[in-house]
């Protein structure tokens, strides 16, 4: 019932008096401070509704937006903040990146981004699974089929040896499965020698998925800082069971070494199996420590899916027992499954969409909406705006809904330029440039001057929209959910597109409105374009 509400009740239990008499008093203690701000203060109830004078309110935020000095000033606004690593994507090499693996993507840079804009020193890092006995498996495919490694689309082609390999295991006889698993190891332990024919051949394949990998963060613009490899960090892992076996934090039970946190539902956690190999946890403790000696790590994020919820407890509650301060401030951001519209997707049922189909498919798609502008507009402007359209499409449909909930992954409904999608919002800001762009044919430009015009009841929600940007910002990062930011565009882009159908603007009664309403089109359009900008959106100037 106003710009912003306080509810009373928290403070009658300190102050010992009823809400509606507190409420009361503010409102008569603000309005006789003659604020500038202050338009109305009611009482209703236990609340205290409080309007703001939309004048006040346009004069701070329009001309700051405009010269992009609102988002900006969140920095200097929160002070110092630690240092902070986000480890996200994280693929396996010799597997295939399907757009499931998308999801982590666009969640973990937005993040990055969003932790920036609050003022942390971030560190972006990967950590690429390219050693273990899924890799053995395939590599030890190719080789019994004797497969001839293709000159175009190697990444690829691996992952599909990949599920070859477990198609065979499965189909295999229990006297075949034995002997298939001894060649297996032989495989594993003469990559693990790092010398002769299957290491070198491990190495080579092994920069073809890495190679598919960066040409898929190149598309989508997501950055690394740093990029750890599991195979670079399992030596040290052998060391730490060594020290902390030798400290008494590891203890030995059934021939295998490991930590006990069965009192507090976490399991026994191998660190070192019978067989004298590490774990995937063990590595994990390796990779946590470097990341706190040698990069000076404050706080430590892991945007992992879900299905690995247990391992993280397990791994940050073991490195607090070995004594790492910093464990308390490990998060593992999890996040649910993407499915598609009929079930999950499984790469063993062949049901998956990997990068490179779902590229072709975004092309083709927006092909049928750019097809109009072939001739009219540059032709390396169509790609650039295809290009964006298809990024923007897919990270905000991969970060829109709150992390934890799974999601269905359905092209159609992401690229519709109506709804609670990328497009739309893309689709409000290019809305935006054609305006100013009209205007400015008709030699009219936005006026600072006369902003105490803007009263309508559009214009003060659009500029609410506009003030509560930057708490909506902290919001989000101070929480791990991009998906906040993501519903306040959404629904600041809904008052935008209702205040344009109910308020004329390049034909507004009079000259002082025109522009003052043209100036907060464009503040609007920086706020939405910095907005985009921390979801890794950048929206095309038409489309
Ligand atoms: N590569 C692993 C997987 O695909 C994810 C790694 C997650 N990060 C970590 N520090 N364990 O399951």
């Amino acid at each position: 019932m106003g710009d912003y509400a306080l509810p009373c009740f928290r403070l009658a239990k300190e102050l010992r008096r009823k809400p509606p008499e507190i409420a009361q008093q503010l409102s008569e203690a603000l309005l006789a401070q003659n604020s500038p701000w202050i338009e109305q203060a009611q009482v209703a109830g236990a609340f205290l509704n409080i309007h703001v004078v939309p004048g006040t309110l346009a004069q701070k935020l329009v001309p700051a937006l405009r010269q992009d000095a609102h988002v900006s000033k969140l920095p200097a606004f929160l002070g110092k903040q630690p240092k902070v690593m986000i480890e996200y994507s994280q693929p396996n090499t010799h597997k295939v990146f399907h757009v499931g693996h998308m999801r982590n993507v666009a969640l973990g840079d937005s993040l990055g981004r969003l932790y920036e804009a609050c003022g942390y020193p971030v560190i972006m890092a990967n950590y690429i699974g390219d050693e273990g006995a899924h890799i053995a498996k395939c590599l030890w495919y190719i080789e019994k089929q004797g497969a001839k490694v293709p000159s175009e689309g190697r990444g690829v082609w691996l992952g599909d040896m990949y599920v070859g390999a477990d198609k065979a295991l499965e189909a295999a006889t229990p006297e075949e499965l034995v002997q298939f698993q001894k060649e297996i190891s032989l495989v594993l332990r003469d990559i693990e020698s790092k010398a002769g024919p299957r290491y070198d051949f491990w190495r080579e394949s092994r920069q073809w998925s890495l190679d598919d990998f960066n040409d898929i963060y190149q598309w989508i613009g997501a950055r690394f800082d740093h990029v750890f490899c599991e195979s670079e960090v399992s030596e040290e892992s052998q060391k730490i069971v060594d020290e902390f076996l030798a400290k008494g934090v590891f203890v030995a039970s059934d021939g295998a070494i490991g930590l006990d946190l069965k009192e507090e539902k976490l399991g026994f956690v191998i660190v070192r199996k019978s067989d004298g190999n590490t774990t995937y946890a063990t590595k994990d403790l390796a990779l946590a420590g470097r990341k706190f000696t040698q990069f000076a790590v404050e706080k430590s994020i892991y945007v992992v899916a879900s299905e690995q919820n247990l391992h993280f407890k397990q791994v940050f509650r073991t490195l607090e027992k070995m004594g790492f301060a910093q464990a308390k401030n490990c998060f593992h951001l999890s996040y649910g499954m993407v499915v598609l519209p009929d079930g999950k997707m499984s790469s063993r049922k062949g049901n998956t969409i990997t990068f490179s189909d779902l590229r072709e498919k975004l092309s083709a798609e927006l092909d049928k909406n750019l097809e109009k502008y072939r001739g009219e507009w540059p032709e390396e402007e169509i790609d650039r705006i295809r290009q964006r359209l298809a990024v923007g499409a897919i990270r905000y449909g991969m970060i829109c809904s709150d992390p934890v909930k799974d999601i269905v992954f359905d092209l159609q409904d992401w690229l519709s330029f109506e709804g609670n999608t990328g497009p739309y919002l893309m689709y409000s800001y290019a809305r935006t440039q054609s305006i100013l762009r009209k205007a400015q044919e008709q030699n009219l430009s936005p006026s600072e001057s006369d902003l105490t015009e803007l009263r309508t009841p559009e214009e003060r929600e659009l500029l609410r929209f506009l003030n509560d940007l930057n708490p909506v910002i902290l919001a989000s990062c101070e929480q791990n959910k991009p998906s906040l930011l993501c519903h306040h565009l959404f629904d600041m882009c809904k008052v935008y597109n209702r205040l344009l159908a109910n308020n004329s603007v390049l034909r507004a009664e009079t000259e002082q409105l025109r522009g003052a309403r043209l100036a907060l089109l464009d503040a609007f359009s920086h706020a939405l374009k910095a907005g985009l900008a921390l979801l890794g959106i950048v929206p095309p100037e038409r489309m």
